[in-house]
C-alpha cells in the first residue's frame, strides 16, 4: 500500500498517475481538474469533454492518445488557453488560470506556454527568423536593447533546430519538415515551462516525422518542459515517458479500458 497522496491547497489530491513515486511529492506544473466543454452544434450541443481532469510535470514528456474526434484537440486548446472550458479548473504553477480574460491569457501563453500543431501554423507572409520573433514580440515591452536579445534568441533557436540557413526563408520556400522545425523553434523560443504539441506529425512523411519527433523530444528534455503530445500513433507514445488516454470525454491513465 503506498502512501497518501499529498494535497493541494485547495483539497485537490495530486494523482500518481502512473509517475516515479518521486513525482508524487513534485507539484504539477500544470494541472487541469474536471473540464467539460461543450460545442453549440445547430440547435443541439456537442458535449466533448465531461470532466477530463490532467497533471503534467516539469521535465515528463506525456503522450495523449484517443481516437480521432476524442477531444484531443479540444483538451489541448483547454490547456493552452486558446479556448475556455465551460467548467473545471486548470493551475499553471498553482495560479488558477481558466478564468483569465484575453490580454491576461494571450501574455501567460507568450510567456508559459509552447504550441506545436499538425498544420505547422506559421504565418505565410513572415520569414522563419520572423516567425519564430512573434512571440517575443507579444510579450515585448519594445525597449531597443530588449529587442536585441530578443533577435539573438530567435537566431539561437533556429540554430538549434538545425535551420541556421534559412533564416529569411518563407515557409512557401520551406519543406514541411522545415517549417516544423520553425514552429519547434517557435514554440520553444521563450522557454515555456510547458510545451503542447497537437499530432506533430500528423503532416510529416515516416522518416521526417521521426527525426521531427527526435528533436521535439530532445528539446523538450532539455528544457525541462512538462510535454504534452497528441498522438494517434503507439510508436510515438512509446518513446514518451508515460500515456494518457482520452475516451467519452474522460481521461484514463496508462492503460485504456
Ligand atoms: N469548434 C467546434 N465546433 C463544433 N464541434 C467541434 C469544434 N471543434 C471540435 N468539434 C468536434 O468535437 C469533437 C472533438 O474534436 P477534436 O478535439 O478536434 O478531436 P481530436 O483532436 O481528438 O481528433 C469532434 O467530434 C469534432 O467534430
Ligand atoms: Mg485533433
Amino acid at each position: 500500500m503506498s502512501d497518501p497522496l499529498p494535497e493541494t491547497g485547495d483539497g485537490i489530491q495530486l494523482n500518481a498517475v502512473g509517475n516515479p513515486t518521486d513525482l508524487r511529492l513534485e507539484m504539477p506544473t500544470l494541472m487541469a481538474r474536471e473540464l467539460c466543454k461543450s460545442y453549440r452544434v445547430g440547435s443541439g450541443k456537442l458535449q466533448v469533454l465531461r470532466g477530463a481532469s490532467v497533471d503534467l510535470y516539469g521535465g515528463q514528456i506525456c503522450a495523449l492518445m484517443g481516437s480521432s474526434g476524442s477531444g484531443k484537440s479540444t483538451l489541448l486548446n483547454m490547456l493552452g488557453l486558446l479556448d475556455k472550458p465551460d467548467t473545471g479548473k486548470l493551475w499553471l504553477h498553482k495560479k488558477e488560470v481558466q478564468n483569465l480574460g484575453q490580454a491576461a491569457a494571450a501574455r501567460l501563453r507568450a510567456a508559459g506556454l509552447g504550441f506545436v500543431f499538425q498544420q505547422f501554423q506559421l504565418l505565410p507572409e513572415l520569414s522563419a527568423f520572423e516567425n519564430v520573433l512573434m512571440p517575443r514580440r507579444l510579450a515585448a515591452r519594445g525597449w531597443w536593447s530588449r529587442r536585441k536579445e530578443e533577435r539573438r534568441s530567435a537566431r539561437e533557436v533556429l540554430e538549434r533546430v538545425g535551420l541556421q540557413d534559412r533564416l529569411h526563408h518563407k515557409p512557401s520556400q520551406l519543406s514541411g519538415g522545415e517549417q516544423q522545425r520553425v514552429a519547434i523553434a517557435r514554440a520553444l523560443v521563450s522557454k515555456p515551462a510547458v510545451l503542447l504539441a497537437d499530432e506533430p506529425t500528423g503532416n510529416l512523411d515516416r522518416k521526417t516525422g521521426t527525426e521531427t519527433l527526435d528533436l521535439l523530444l530532445r528539446l523538450g528534455r532539455e528544457e525541462s518542459a512538462a510535454v504534452l503530445l497528441a498522438t494517434h500513433d503507439p510508436d510515438v507514445a512509446a518513446r514518451c515517458d508515460r500515456t494518457i488516454f482520452i475516451r467519452d470525454g474522460v481521461i484514463f491513465n496508462q492503460v485504456p479500458e
